[in-house]
């Protein structure tokens, strides 16, 4: 098997923003609580944040973190977090049948970001929230002093505003999952009316449309359609949501995800590109896509076995282990190798769609579908999927070349598609190239063939791999490091021909 990938600079698909490494994390199970805040613990600081999380967080050198939700922002109402913690209700939090102790809310999470060196990115509630309380969220956020709200964060010991540049206008408010859920018209009109207000707040910010993401729903793509006619004006970005799933397809199938998340980006692009090309007055603007959920989630905690079990409760509910408890530990998933080498494809497919995609948030961060899981003792886990996450976060940034490709397919349930798929980031400072390779056959190793001879000398410096004879292999608090990427021997820095072993994913650098 073999691949030849042929570069030249100044055929470019475009610069990589540094949002497309953020990621997400939700007031669910123990992402928040056990994860960013755990109190009174002697591996916690004197605010709660757990020590270990903020140094593993802090180097994998995030664009932004999303917060508070997801579907869990749809039923929250942001005043319920803030002021002295022992005030603080209790609330029943439906969109994963827990309780809220409101113990963290948005001044904890604006802390916690800025101890972590992470811009905030923040969800308002537009199902069952006004749009007048999403204006004054963004009053209390980034209004310097003088009116209820900005006065509040101060009496809540934040002299300085927080100048939150980045707001989602809601989540999934195209599924019926989700908490006031509505039509593309009605989301249209909401989504207008909160805009223009949170604008009135701050003209400054940015805001993300809620997109269609789900593939299976009647309104899928009909959706953006519809909301962006009225959007397109008060927006900056449209938000879509993407997982895959290993459902027994077979490991060539689950690891050619990738071409099913390029079609699902391109079909976002494309309607973007639809409701710009109606409108004259449009074709300034560019609005770029946030792919603000993104992960393999295999739902491994759903007994899909014991179908009777469902009894009619949607998917979201039976991911609860049981009602109304506060933070369970749900949608805690243990990732193989198999799941990294996948997640490490999509994030080679981000690279390639960078013209399009400017923001990209794993989802999730800690313990629910996440690349990081920590235990109540204070251990920390580095799941197989952080890998493939931290080395793109590393070396994914400067310029992804477009390279012409020839070499060998196979055919998958997404179509016809290269055996290694691959993606080039061109540092043109230091004159530096990071190549990213899957090898997604799993039966024979496979040579790439990368021709660089209109980029100059180049020599390779570093072959790192993630491979491994058994795909199902995870990480576990016993055997943390059992499934790590390795170096793999140099034997010739000048060599154009690399072979990369079966079923792996790659990271070439060259000087
Ligand atoms: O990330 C978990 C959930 O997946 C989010 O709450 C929701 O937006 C999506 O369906």
């Amino acid at each position: 098997m073999k691949s030849t990938y042929s570069y030249d600079k100044l055929f470019e698909i475009g610069k990589v923003d540094p949002k497309v490494w953020s990621s997400f994390t939700e007031h669910l199970g123990r992402s928040i609580y056990g994860g960013i805040y755990d109190p009174d613990k002697d591996f916690s600081d004197e605010h709660g944040f757990r020590k270990d999380v903020k140094k593993e967080v802090k180097d994998l050198n995030l664009g932004v973190i999303r917060y508070p939700g997801g579907n869990f922002v749809s039923n929250y109402n942001w005043k319920d977090g803030i002021g002295p913690k022992k005030d603080r209700k209790k609330t029943m939090e439906f969109a994963w049948s827990s309780i809220e102790t409101n113990q963290f809310g948005i001044d904890d999470f604006c802390e916690w970001a800025e101890e972590v060196g992470v811009e905030p990115m923040i969800a308002v509630n537009l199902g069952t929230g006004s749009i007048r309380s999403a204006a004054e969220l963004v009053e209390y956020c980034n209004h310097d002093h003088g009116t209820y709200w900005s006065d509040l964060r101060i009496k809540n010991g934040h002299r300085k505003p927080y100048n939150i540049k980045y707001w989602c206008l809601g989540n999934e408010m195209e599924g019926d999952w989700q908490a006031g859920h509505m039509s593309a018209e009605e989301y249209a009109k909401k989504a207008r009316e909160a805009a223009k207000m949170m604008k009135w707040v701050d003209k400054s910010i940015k805001l993300v449309a809620c997109g269609s993401s789900y593939e299976m729903l009647p309104t899928y793509l009909e959706w953006d359609r519809t909301i962006m006619k009225e959007l397109y004006p008060y927006v900056d970005y449209i938000s879509t949501h993407n997982y895959n799933m290993n459902s027994g397809q077979g490991n060539t199938d689950f690891l050619a995800s990738w071409k099913q998340l390029d079609t699902h980006i391109k079909n976002t692009k494309n309607s973007l590109n639809f409701v710009q090309s109606l409108q004259t007055k449009y074709r300034d603007k560019q609005i770029k896509i946030c792919l603000d959920e993104w992960n393999v989630w295999n739902f491994q905690d759903i007994k899909l076995d014991n179908l009777d079990d469902l009894n009619g409760m949607t998917t979201f509910e039976l991911t609860s282990a049981k009602k109304w408890e506060e933070h369970p530990a749900i949608l805690q998933e243990k990732y193989s190798l198999l799941d990294a080498l996948t997640v490490g494809g999509l994030g080679i497919d981000i690279l390639n769609n960078t013209d399009a995609v400017e923001i990209a948030c794993l989802a999730q961060l800690l313990n629910v579908i996440a690349p990081i899981t920590t235990d109540e003792k204070g251990n920390l886990l580095k799941q197989t999927i952080y890998y493939p996450f931290a080395l793109l976060s590393k070396y994914g940034r400067g310029t992804v070349l477009q390279p012409q490709v020839s070499g060998d397919t196979q055919k998958t349930s997404y179509g016809v598609i290269p055996v290694i798929e691959s993606a080039t980031v061109y540092d043109e400072a230091k004159h530096q190239l990071h190549v990213f390779a899957l090898n997604s056959d799993t039966e024979n190793d496979a040579t790439l063939s990368l021709n660089f001879t209109r980029l100059g000398k180049t020599s390779l410096t570093q072959h790192i791999q993630f491979t491994g004879n058994d795909l199902e292999a995870r990480n576990t608090f016993e055997d943390p490091e059992k499934v790590v990427p390795t170096e793999a021997t140099v034997k010739d820095a000048n060599a154009t021909d690399i072979v990369l072993a079966k079923g792996s994913w790659n990271v070439l650098n060259f000087d």
